[in-house]
């Protein structure tokens, strides 16, 4: 295909083959430019060089409109035409761990004194936070300058925001003080007040503009405006809270942080207290939920931090969460509507999930028009009837759910719901294994719903980002047969011309999905195990995987061989698995999934397609441990198991289950049993917890 389109006279060109044409050169060209400069090992003359470079500067000449962001034409490192530029922050935007009651706020506190070997009474200073419902940002300064701020996106890498975060009269362009260490990034929420939302919703309906249903969606939509003069007229506000990367030490702990936050010109939440107890912080919640109605702004809940930072760098992280810290929200609001109808959905491993199609209702500020029914027992129990009056709740940033049916306002034509035995989409047998709440259509591969599911979850935001291919794009490439499995999504370029035939796709839309696939050819092991969809494995036990695979052709290998019930390998994951409280459960959807040959061929042709990024274990170069494998036994004295694993996998190391040839360290605790003994008929070297201390200090 390209072939034929080289032939092609400039002149003879439609937009199509222009759009694909540029996109093809620039790739070309890049590759040569790599060949020429880096490996010193040109594959073609300079002449014909030269003859793919004029070739694109004609196309964009005649074709200005379709020049491509990465153009050889243009400057390398230019910045990308539309959107934001990409930041990687120097310390991941992490998320907090939610919870709703008491009682899960008493374990989250039992949990870290369990986790630093403190006694069930022992104090723990906590500093409690609103919880302000805005958009989280990261700002940097340098010797004191703001020099950069960006959005938290996925944690890793954000956007660029510097120029529209600068008209935020809340964040201090330049901070004073000979204490300010010459690195600093200050985190904290933007956000809207809600009076300035109202003035300018009003504004935005007198100019024909966008009403905005709250005041976190005002708050994203301002500051994502890639014109900052209409940032400037949004009155934006922001309360610091958290730091990134730092020079040097700001405080001993997180009450010291804010008070010189506010010394440094930054805004903090008046409403921030320090306590000493449980008692205390649930008093401390109990008195700002009394308030939270008559606060200037919205907030969803508290954030409950450890105080000292010396036991929050112990605690550290689990996944993408702080161990330090949980944020407690407030129940959330209900409302009262009309539930027209129940329509089941298929989920990606074949699940029927209930949908209650509601007369449209505002619930915390959101237009809400479906809300989960969770299964059948659900309906049941609850004698959810279609015509019913039932009452819905959203939280958080969860799907809304029906709570109960309004029992007053039933009337005589409310109408029993009859749950299906058949998949509302392929129609093949939908059954209820013991144990399990959900039925399940048992059509798998051949179920188009599933298909569908298992493919938008492939492209979705936490895998593979791919933007623009979202739930009705995806649904129609599938029927159309353009995408069947994930490695035809990266042979879409190939069919550039079938998609211009679709409704709603013209060269621009097609150019810049291709380039966002583009974008994806490069990916991360953990992002790509998270994405195959398998049931039950989730970011974190993608992580988990990575990190023990390290590279995906030892994945592959290992599957092949692991799928076989009691194999070495799989005894091996089973093992690896259950050290991080991951079951035999999941290690076993991870041997069904591949023991499919679909799924298993599936995996093979993207990992011939696709350039997966080996896993690098963090630290790498500094630390004695790294790449080390370290097996704990017995009781220790200064620490508890999990934060001496978590802090040798900080350090780069891999902690095992179990004793092998491959084992570097074991550390002996007290009463240490066979894995000691084990280790000295091996000859391996066995530390004491001390010589292991002495050793990571
Ligand atoms: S601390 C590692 N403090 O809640 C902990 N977050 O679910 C970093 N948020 O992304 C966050 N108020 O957008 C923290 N006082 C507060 C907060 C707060 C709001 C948001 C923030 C974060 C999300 C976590």
């Amino acid at each position: 295909m390209i072939d034929e389109l080289r032939k092609l006279a400039v002149e003879d060109m439609f937009d199509l083959d222009a759009a694909v044409e540029l996109k093809n050169l620039a790739r070309e060209i890049a590759e040569h430019d790599r060949a020429y400069h880096r490996d010193d090992a040109p594959k073609i003359s300079d002449a014909e060089y030269d003859v793919l470079r004029r070739r694109n500067d004609a196309i964009e000449a005649r074709f200005p409109h379709l020049a491509r962001p990465d153009s050889p034409s243009k400057k390398v490192g230019a910045a990308p035409a539309t959107g934001y530029e990409k930041v990687t922050h120097a310390k991941p935007m992490l998320s907090l761990g939610d919870v709703f009651s008491e009682q899960e706020v008493a374990e989250f506190l039992a949990k870290i004194r369990r986790f630093l070997k403190l006694g069930e009474d022992a104090a723990v200073e906590l500093v409690a936070e609103p919880k302000i419902d805005g958009v989280s940002v990261s700002l940097r300064y340098e010797g004191g300058v703001f020099v950069q701020g960006a959005t938290r996106g996925d944690s890793v890498t954000g956007e660029n925001i510097t120029k529209n975060l600068r008209t935020i009269s809340d964040i201090p362009k330049q901070i004073f003080g000979s204490d300010v260490p010459s690195i600093l990034e200050v985190r904290g929420e933007v956000y809207m007040r809600r009076d300035a939302l109202a003035a300018l919703n009003v504004r935005q309906q007198a100019n024909g503009g966008n009403v905005f249903a709250n005041p976190r969606n005002a708050a994203a939509g301002s500051l994502r405006q890639l014109d900052t003069s209409i940032t400037a007229q949004r009155p934006l506000s922001m309360f610091a809270y958290a730091w990134g990367e730092t020079s040097a030490t700001i405080a001993p702990t997180q009450w010291m942080f804010l008070q010189r936050l506010k010394e440094w010109g930054f805004e903090t939440n008046p409403n921030v207290r320090l306590c000493h107890s449980l008692e205390e912080i649930l008093a401390c919640y109990a008195q700002i939920e009394r308030v939270r109605g008559d606060l200037p702004y919205d907030i969803d809940g508290l954030v409950y931090k450890v105080n000292s930072v010396e036991l929050q760098e112990r605690l550290a992280f689990v996944s993408r969460s702080p161990r330090w810290a949980i944020a407690h929200k407030f129940s959330a609001e209900q409302v009262m509507t009309k539930l027209w109808e129940i329509n089941v959905q298929v989920g990606r491993t074949g699940s029927l999930t209930p949908v209650a199609e509601l007369e449209p209702v505002a619930v915390g500020g959101v237009l809400v028009s479906r809300a989960t029914l969770h299964n059948e027992d659900y309906i049941t129990e609850k004698d959810i009837r279609v015509g019913d009056t039932v009452l819905i709740q959203r939280a958080g940033d969860v799907i809304p759910q029906v709570v109960e049916v309004v029992a007053d306002e039933r009337t005589s034509d409310s109408r029993p719901y009859d749950f299906p035995d058949t998949c509302p989409d392929c129609g093949s047998q939908a059954v209820r294994k013991e144990g399990e709440a959900k039925r399940r259509c048992t059509g798998g591969l051949v179920c188009p719903a599933q298909a569908i599911e298992r493919l938008k979850h492939f492209v979705s935001r936490n895998a593979f980002d791919i933007e623009g291919l979202g739930g009705k794009h995806m649904k129609t490439f599938y029927h159309r047969e353009l995408v069947r499995s994930p490695a035809d999504i990266f042979w879409l370029n190939r069919r550039a011309a079938r998609i211009f035939e679709l409704e709603g796709w013209g060269e621009k839309s097609i150019a810049n999905l291709l380039n966002a696939i583009d974008l994806r050819r490069k990916i991360s092991l953990e992002r790509f195990i998270y994405a195959l969809g398998i049931p039950q494995v989730g970011q974190a036990t993608a992580r988990l995987m990575a990190k023990h695979y390290l590279e995906v052709g030892n994945l592959l290998k290992e599957m092949q061989v692991a799928t076989v019930p009691g194999s070495q390998a799989q005894a091996e994951l089973v093992d690896f698995m259950e050290l991080d409280g991951i079951g035999p459960a999941v290690v076993g959807e991870i041997r069904d999934f591949f023991s499919e040959p679909f799924n298993f061929n599936a995996v093979r042709d993207l990992v011939n397609l696709l350039d997966i990024q080996e896993f690098i274990p963090p630290d790498e170069t500094s630390s004695p441990i790294a790449g080390k494998t370290v097996v704990f036994t017995g009781g220790l004295e200064t620490m508890s198991r999990g934060e001496a694993k978590a802090k040798a996998e900080a350090l780069g190391a891999k902690v095992a289950g179990s004793v092998s040839k491959k084992t570097d360290y074991v550390v002996e605790g007290a009463d240490a049993g066979s894995k000691a003994r084990k280790a000295r008929e091996l000859g391996l070297s066995v530390l004491t917890e001390n010589e292991w201390l002495a050793l990571i200090a």
